[in-house]
């Protein structure tokens, strides 16, 4: 089912994830005047800044509204972006266009794994190389939403939804990889400090996540917002590494591909 990345704010979850924008574009070891393109941009903080160490990037994104909000941030930036609507499984580009792909936690939504890493394998030029991530299914903000899973689970009384690809595994993903076209080079584990004022205050603001949005009507009509909140909430308090505010640590892996 396809979710509205437009709907409620994505922009609060941008912020957080900025800090690993950063390490792909490290890692990708962007050079001046290479062509980038950052595979489901969002708000563009991977494309900012690898137009910031020179390249000609290009961002796609099926959310028109988070591209608009890239477009504002480039022109407040004075950066030049290329941003274009559309799906990474059939992106808008040209074959052995790009000397680099990036996607932060974006190619990771793909409904097909194999056809959006064929899609990548297609732009890159036969020399290119790709950086991406995906989040290791551990940790207190999955055990968070495992804890929402669990009690919408139960009182739906539906089975489990079908299990996502794993990602963040390099067992599963090289043979896909390599399926599409790639050659999975390196995997590096990492992890994303998410801070807040309170565990109250970020179960709070999550309600505007994109994918809160999505389901609050079910939730809704289940009669389980104030039990999923308080499940949040003690799973959050739990991991709190900031008695004082709010500090936990989540685990994700840096996946570095070659065509
Ligand atoms: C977790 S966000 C990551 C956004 C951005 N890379 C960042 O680091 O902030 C996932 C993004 O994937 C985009 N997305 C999801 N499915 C998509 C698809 N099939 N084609 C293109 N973009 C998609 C969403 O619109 C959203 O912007």
């Amino acid at each position: 089912v396809g979710i509205d990345w437009g709907a409620g704010s994505y922009e609060t979850t941008a912020g957080e994830l900025e800090p690993v924008a950063r390490v792909v574009v490290e890692r990708a070891a962007i050079t001046g005047g290479e062509s980038v393109v950052d595979v489901a941009c969002g708000t563009g903080n991977g494309a900012l800044l690898a137009a910031v160490a020179g390249a000609r990037v290009i961002g796609v994104d099926a959310a028109p509204r988070l591209l608009r909000v890239a477009e504002e941030r480039a022109h407040a930036q004075g950066a030049a972006l290329d941003l274009r609507e559309g799906d990474l499984h059939a992106l808008p580009l040209d074959d052995a266009s790009a000397d680099v792909v990036i996607s932060v936690f974006g190619v990771i939504f793909a409904g097909d794994p194999e056809r959006a890493l064929a899609e990548v394998a297609r732009i890159l030029r036969p020399d290119g190389r790709a950086v991406i991530t995906a989040w290791i299914p551990a940790g207190p903000i999955d055990a968070m939403l495992g804890a929402m899973g669990q009690i919408v689970g139960r009182a739906a009384q539906a089975p489990p939804p079908p299990r996502r690809f794993a990602w963040h595994d390099a067992d599963a993903l090289g043979p896909v990889c390599a399926s599409a076209g790639l050659e999975l080079v390196a995997t590096t584990p990492d992890r994303l400090a998410i801070r807040g004022a309170s565990p109250e205050a970020y179960v709070a603001a999550g309600a505007s996540h994109p994918m809160a949005v999505a389901q609050r009507p079910m939730i809704d009509r289940l009669g389980l917002g104030a039990e999923i909140q308080l499940a949040m909430t003690t799973v959050l308090s739990g991991a709190n590494e900031d008695p004082s505010a709010f500090l936990v640590h989540s685990p994700y892996v840096v996946h570095e591909l070659r065509k």
